[in-house]
């Protein structure tokens, strides 16, 4: 299964600490992958800033049936070609945020995804993918 990361979460670690933590992309790939080995789950983590490749991604998910944990950053809020490429999904796809975007900036309130998704994680910090992919976990066949 993919764990799909968007716009500006490499800068995870040095991008506002205060609302997205210390921890790197290294760190929460490395947790990721090890979450997944003990759900029994083969994890691949990327991440991009390109919609494009972003949506590409999405394409090779659904065509082979892959689940997704997608944190899809700042497309969430505006992206429908975001929104059309995950209502093509073929497996489950969970949403997943950082931080609370409902507790934020207004513009933040709104998910064009939210609705192509299977569910939404949000608020818990990195903890909301090792949640994401328990989800991933007992849902999936
Ligand atoms: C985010 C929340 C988005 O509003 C923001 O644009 C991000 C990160 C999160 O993980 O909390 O880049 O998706």
């Amino acid at each position: 299964m993919y764990v799909l990361n968007g716009p500006n979460l490499s800068r995870l670690g040095t991008r506002e600490p205060d609302v997205y933590g210390a921890e790197t992309l290294a760190d929460l790939t490395a947790l990721c992958r090890d979450t997944g080995r003990e759900l029994g789950l083969s994890v691949e983590v990327r991440q991009t800033d390109d919609e494009a490749e972003m949506i590409a991604w999405l394409h090779e998910a659904a065509d082979g049936r892959v689940p997704v944990v997608l944190n899809p950053a700042a497309f969430t809020h505006y992206s429908y070609a975001l929104r059309d490429a995950i209502a093509q999904r073929t497996a489950p796809l969970i949403e997943v945020h950082i931080s609370n975007p409902a507790a934020r900036e207004e513009f933040r309130h709104t998910s064009v995804v939210a609705a192509v998704a299977t569910g939404t994680i949000a608020g818990f910090g990195l903890r909301s993918y090792v949640l994401a992919l328990q989800a991933v976990a007992e849902i999936a066949q």
